[in-house]
């Protein structure tokens, strides 16, 4: 096995315009309800990252003719509520907890048993979460005796409507319940502690599945309808712009617009946190897209200080916590993070693995039960270990634009299941990359 490093020059600024990737969550949503569908679903501006691929990969397996991608276009040719076929062994869901959180609610409601099983880091991650209101519902799912995948799901389960209070703020798990709820006897009916991303729900609209909205927290699904395939075009990805925002702010000289955004409030955490922390970014040109707001970026080179950051904000930038730290190792004086221990069980333990490369870097900064304390500081170059998270491989090599000597980023690999382009993209933008690979 190579270990793929990145090894990024310092200095430099962020000019100029791009447009990243698709968004991630939107691009699984439409795989996963255009092969829902009854008819033919037409995807633009799909992600081609290893998650999705993962998703897109898992129907295809159960025998939905997906066409593409090609360009970020897909087809998808649905076969209905119930026209999946059994798969004929598990289905990898590599590094991608959406992929199997979301897959979990949709396969206990089929007729046919699934296994679902990813990579270590997925393998490790919490799936109580999910199989705890399932089975509530009816649906028989066994994992390891810690509560992880692999999990076997049983098919031919009667599935029930309940009404069901999340314990954490999680769209994955609003998610998995919808996605259940559509196979369910009567209404499932979510309440959700503090809102979360809401592309599930704008989209099951838009595939024209009526919802119960009772308020901004609650939401219900009623068993036995149908859905119809539909055009999506999907915005870029915020969570990538992030790595930009962030980027453009900490570099003196920056001035960048980054195009057609996914701008959806249950995501924008991260314009308003950097605005609290003095950002210069500008939101141009809001419009609707297929359902979901979208507009461009401009950002700006701005000073930044630190903040004590608002809980409310922390489920809609839950993503973007890695680029936001490098943010608050440049600003002036303490950023202080509370409220956030669901960071520790994403991809990394994003709080430890974040306050360790931030400390080899020169920042004092150190991980609390559930946020992280950061005083800003001068970033030294250095080397630093991203764990295979995807987002902190980014956020220390956007870094390296206010570090003093080049910065060593290793188990870089996993960039491709969000962001494939990333080095070519910040290279455009202005900053040098080279891949090393060390078998
Ligand atoms: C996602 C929800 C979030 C997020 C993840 C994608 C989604 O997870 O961190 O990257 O697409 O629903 P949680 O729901 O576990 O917070």
């Amino acid at each position: 096995m190579t270990i793929l490093t990145f090894v990024i020059e310092p200095g430099g600024a962020f000019c100029g315009r791009l447009r990243v990737p698709g968004d991630k969550s939107i691009s699984h949503r439409a795989i996963m309800f255009g092969a829902l569908a009854e008819g033919v679903t037409t995807i633009t501006g799909f992600l081609e990252g290893e998650d999705c691929l993962a998703t897109l990969n898992a129907f295809r397996a159960m025998e939905v003719r997906i066409d593409g991608p090609q360009q970020s276009r897909v087809t998808v040719h649905g076969v209905g509520l119930h026209g999946l076929r059994r798969p004929s062994g598990p289905l990898d869901m590599g590094n991608s907890g959406t992929s199997m959180r979301l897959m979990s609610g949709l396969l206990a409601g089929q007729s046919f048993d699934t296994i679902l099983t990813g990579d270590i880091s997925l393998n490790r991650r919490p799936m109580q979460r999910v199989i705890e209101p399932l089975a509530r519902m009816g649906a028989r799912i066994e994992a390891t005796e810690q509560g992880t995948a692999p999990l076997r799901i049983y098919g031919d389960q009667r599935l029930t409507g309940i009404d069901y209070l999340l314990p954490v703020a999680s769209a994955q798990v609003k998610s998995c319940l919808l996605l259940a709820g559509l196979y369910a006897d009567g209404l499932t009916c979510i309440t959700e502690p503090a809102p979360t991303r809401d592309h599930t729900e704008r989209m099951l609209q838009g595939f024209g599945y009526a919802l119960r909205c009772e308020d901004s927290r609650t939401v219900g699904i009623t068993g036995g309808g149908r859905l119809t395939g539909t055009a999506i075009d999907v915005p870029a990805d915020i969570s990538s712009a992030a790595f930009f925002l962030v980027g453009a702010s900490i570099a003196p000289g920056s001035d960048l617009l980054l195009e057609h955004v996914g701008v959806n409030p249950t995501r924008a955490g991260v314009i308003d946190i950097l605005r609290l922390m003095g950002a210069a970014i500008e939101v141009l040109n809001p419009r609707l897209v297929g359902g979901e707001p979208v507009a461009d970026l401009r950002v700006r080179h701005a000073p930044l200080h630190g903040i004590r950051i608002p809980e409310e904000l922390v489920p809609l930038a839950i993503d973007e916590f890695p680029a936001l730290f490098i943010a608050a190792a440049c600003a002036k004086g303490v950023t202080v993070l509370t409220g956030a221990q669901e960071l520790r069980v994403k991809e990394s333990d994003r709080l430890q693995v974040m306050a360790d490369g931030l400390n080899a870097l020169g920042i004092a900064a150190g991980a609390t039960s559930d946020g992280i304390v950061i005083q800003g500081g001068l970033l030294s170059g250095g080397t630093v270990n991203s764990h295979g998270d995807h987002r902190i491989a980014m956020s220390f090599a956007i870094a390296a634009l206010r570090a003093d000597t080049p910065i060593t980023v290793h188990d870089c690999a996993n960039v491709k299941t969000s962001f494939p382009n990333f080095v070519t993209l910040i290279g455009h933008a202005g900053l040098k990359v080279v891949e090393q690979e060390v078998a």
